[in-house]
Order: structure tokens, then sequence, then C-alpha cells
């Protein structure tokens, strides 16, 4: 299907929340570039802005409506074709609010759900042809978006999604509501996707889900996600990562690969979310904070350097601050080298949301500064290990923070800074692997000279 509609059109994707909604916007790129429509940066220039939308937080939900109303003081540019610019909301929001939204929002054009993204050319087109808003969220994917072509961020890393939905229903979390029920691609179309990109000069693949572990179960088991893992690294693939993991699925056979699977970077995302068994429990995580350190034991046994990340919830109703204290002492026991805090936010519709809490709420942003300020300070704390030694980078760009510098990452996930060597240039450099000379360990960034 073609739409002339969007010759000689631009338009721009904002978008919040996870990875895997970022992947869907490149997957939204992708398909408006193929109908001809041109990519830009800025809302200014933008004839069409998509907004990839994330409600798993409150603050996330808020900003949408800011964002969408602040669009009328926004003249369209001169030299679109068309009256005024067409807004579209998609992902998670879409998915939940549907219809509702453009009462809240009556300038909105279109409403698009999590299971359909292939569609939004065709409602666009519809409501650039008829005028009004259009609106289409279904229950559940008939395909995986996967089939869409892609516009990626970066020419060298790809992000790959094995699984879509969860089935883990945590009591906190909107993502099954929104997301669906967990599917997962066949191995085949995994691995053909994968060996295009290494064919194609990909170095990073980045392998996505909501639970990657639990890939499979709904293919009559089998294959499972170590297979999943085998075969990508057979692909030839330079660097091979993996998100998110929940530690109630995570295998031994997932566990051994570390260290021994070539491509297989040293990281691994591990959300906990508490260190207290009683909040876990109320919380439906399935294991304890006892099972949890046993992962941890044994993925440091086969890879002594692993650099562990993961995601903490302060504030979950009924937190105790003996609770919060076995949080505090698990997260200092592990050292984290990235942790991603966030103070609960109540969403309407799950579980949690019927639990009375009468916690004050600076009684839960003083735990929260407090454990903040203990996973900067053991993240310092790693990082100083790596001063002095030679690691080997993916060079993503040029620093954000000075352009004279590269900014890279290593196996581990650390990001380094380092001066582009002179008579190079940062084009020629991204996307390549670089061995640097690490002088410095901040607590977020590395710095060191390139060797
Ligand atoms: N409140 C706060 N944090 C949440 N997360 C998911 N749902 C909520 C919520 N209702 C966090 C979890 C998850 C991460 C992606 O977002 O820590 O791992
Ligand atoms: Fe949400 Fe839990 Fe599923 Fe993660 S595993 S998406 S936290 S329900």
């Amino acid at each position: 299907m073609m739409y002339q509609v969007f010759d000689n059109t631009t338009f721009c994707v904002k978008t919040f929340g996870c990875q895997m909604n970022k992947h869907d916007s490149e997957r939204i790129a992708g398909m408006l570039e193929s109908f001809g429509a041109l990519p830009v940066d800025t809302i200014e220039d933008a004839d069409m802005v998509i907004f990839m939308t994330c409600c798993v937080r409150e603050a996330a939900d808020t900003r949408l409506y800011g964002q969408v109303a602040s669009l009328k003081n926004i003249p369209l540019r001169s030299g679109s074709p068309f009256k005024k610019r067409l807004v579209a909301v998609g992902g998670c929001i879409g998915q939940r609010d549907g219809e509702k939204l453009t009462q809240a929002l009556p300038h909105l054009d279109v409403v698009f759900g999590t299971h359909n993204l292939a569609s939004l050319p065709s409602l666009l087109n519809s409501a650039i042809e008829k005028g009004g808003y259009q609106v289409e969220v279904l229950d559940a994917s008939t395909s995986f978006p996967t089939e869409l072509p892609t516009d990626r961020e970066h020419p060298w890393a790809a992000w790959l999604p094995i699984t879509i939905g969860c089935n883990n229903f945590c009591s906190y979390c909107i993502v099954p509501y929104v997301r669906g029920r967990e599917k997962s691609r066949t191995l085949e179309d995994i691995v053909a996707e994968a060996q295009r990109y290494v064919d194609a000069g990909v170095k990073e693949i980045t392998l996505l889900g909501q639970n990657v572990n639990s890939y499979g179960r709904d293919l009559y088991g089998s294959p499972r996600f170590v297979d999943v893992l085998d075969a990508v690294d057979a692909t030839g693939v330079e660097r091979l990562r993996f998100a998110t993991s929940h530690p109630k699925d995570l295998t031994d056979e997932v566990i051994e690969r570390f260290g021994k699977l070539r491509s297989l970077m040293p990281a691994l995302h591990l959300p906990v979310q508490s260190g207290s068994n009683r909040i876990l429990e109320k919380m439906n995580r399935k294991y304890t904070r006892e099972h949890y350190r046993e992962l941890v034991a044994k993925l440091r046994n086969v890879c002594p350097d692993i650099a562990l990340s993961t995601d903490i919830i302060v504030g979950f109703p009924g937190e105790t601050e003996s609770d919060f204290e076995d949080t505090y002492s698990l997260i200092d026991e592990i050292g984290y080298h990235q942790v991603f805090t966030f103070i609960y936010s109540k969403r309407e519709g799950t579980p949690a949301a019927l639990i009375p809490d009468t916690t004050p709420h600076d009684v839960i942003q003083a735990r929260f500064d407090r454990l903040v300020d203990l996973v900067q300070a053991r993240a310092y704390e790693l990082n100083q290990l790596d001063a002095n030694t030679d690691v080997e980078i993916l060079v993503e760009g040029s620093s954000k923070r000075d352009s004279k510098l590269l900014s890279g990452k290593t196996p581990k996930n650390q990001t380094v800074h380092a001066p582009i060597p002179t008579g190079s240039t940062i084009e020629e450099l991204s996307g390549t692997l670089l061995r640097v000379h690490i002088e410095e360990a901040k607590t977020w960034y590395l710095s060191g000279c390139v060797l």
C-alpha cells in the first residue's frame, strides 16, 4: 500500500519510557520514511508529531498531556503540504486510554495502541483525507512489529525484540495490561534478523523483552532463552546483550553463558525491586532475597568481573523502615554499577493500587535520597577498580559535554570519554572498537586515552 499524502511531509517521533518503546519508535520512523515522509528533529519542523507514550509511572503520564497541549502554540512550518500539524499518540497510554484521550486532548488526530504500530500510516492517511480523529486500539497483536522496516538510531547497534508482552503481573505494574500477554518470536525469525544485522555491519545486538528469560514458554517450552543466546552468538555478532531479566526465571544454563559465550558481554540488568521478602511477596515477584543473592553468587562464580545493574521501587504501599533497611543492606552488599531508583507510583487497575498506605511522602522521599547516596557511593567504588586498566570500547559518537571527546561503552556497559585522536574524525570512529587506557574513574563514567 502506498500513501501519496506523505510526499514532501516531515515527521518527528517523541519517545517516552523503555527500550521497547524506543524500538517501536524506530519501526515507526522506518515505516513513515518508506512512505516518503522525512524525519526531522524538532516539532517546529514537523508536519506530523507522533508521541510514543509510557504509563509505567504517573510522571510520564502528566508530561504527555503538557507536551500535547503546548503544541497548539507552535506554528506549522511554511511549505508544509498540510493545513494543520497532525498529532498522533501511540504506545502504552494510547493502548490504555483509547478514545478517552481525544476528549482530554481535543486536537489529537490519531490514537493507536501497542499492538497496531503497522496501522499508523493508514490512520494518518484517513485523518488527512477525512478530517476528524482516528482511533484504533486492538486487544492483542496478530503479528510482530519486527516485520516492519526500521530506522535505527545507530547503524552499528540494533535492538532485537524476542518477546513482546508480559505474563508476570507484578502487583504494582501496568505493563501486562497495556502490552498484553507474552508472545515469543520463533528462533528462526530471531536468528534471520540477527544475521541480517551482522551482515550489514552491526557490532552490538541487544535482545529485548519484558522478561527474556521466559522466552519460548508459549512455544511449547522449547526452544528456551539459552538457545537464543547460543544461536545469536553463532551469527558472529561482536557484542551481545539482553534486557530485561526476571530473577525468578534466570536459569543456571543462562548464568553459565556469562564468561563463556564469546559475544555475551559481562553485564546484566537484574531488577530486584526490593530487598525485603515481605515486600517481594506483596509485589508478587515470586523470589526471595536469599534466592536473588544466590543468583548473584553463581553469576560472579562464572564471571567474576560481571557488572550488575538493577531497579528498585521505594515506598511500595506498607513499606516499613525495616523493609527499607533490607533493601538498603542488599544494595550495599551486592554492589551495582547502576541502580535505577523509582518512588512507587500508584497505577489504577493494578492490585497494589488497592493496598492502603499511610506513609507520608517525605518519609519515602528521605528513604529514596538515602538510597541514591548509597548507589552513587557504591558505583564510584566499583568504577575505581577499572582505573589504570586497558579496556575495549564501542565508540558511540562524540561526548555530549565536549565535542573534542569521543564517547563509548565498555563490555561492562560503562561510559568512557577520551580525546578524539588527532587525524581521526568522530564519523570514522563511531561504531568501531577501540582500546582505551582508563586514567580516571568517576561515578557515572570513566575517562582515558585511545591506545
Ligand atoms: N511505580 C514505580 N516504579 C515502577 N516500575 C514499574 N511499575 C512501577 C510503579 N508503579 C519500575 C520497576 C520496573 C521499572 C521498569 O519501572 O522498577 O523494573
Ligand atoms: Fe512489569 Fe513485572 Fe512484567 Fe516487569 S516482569 S513488565 S515489572 S509485570
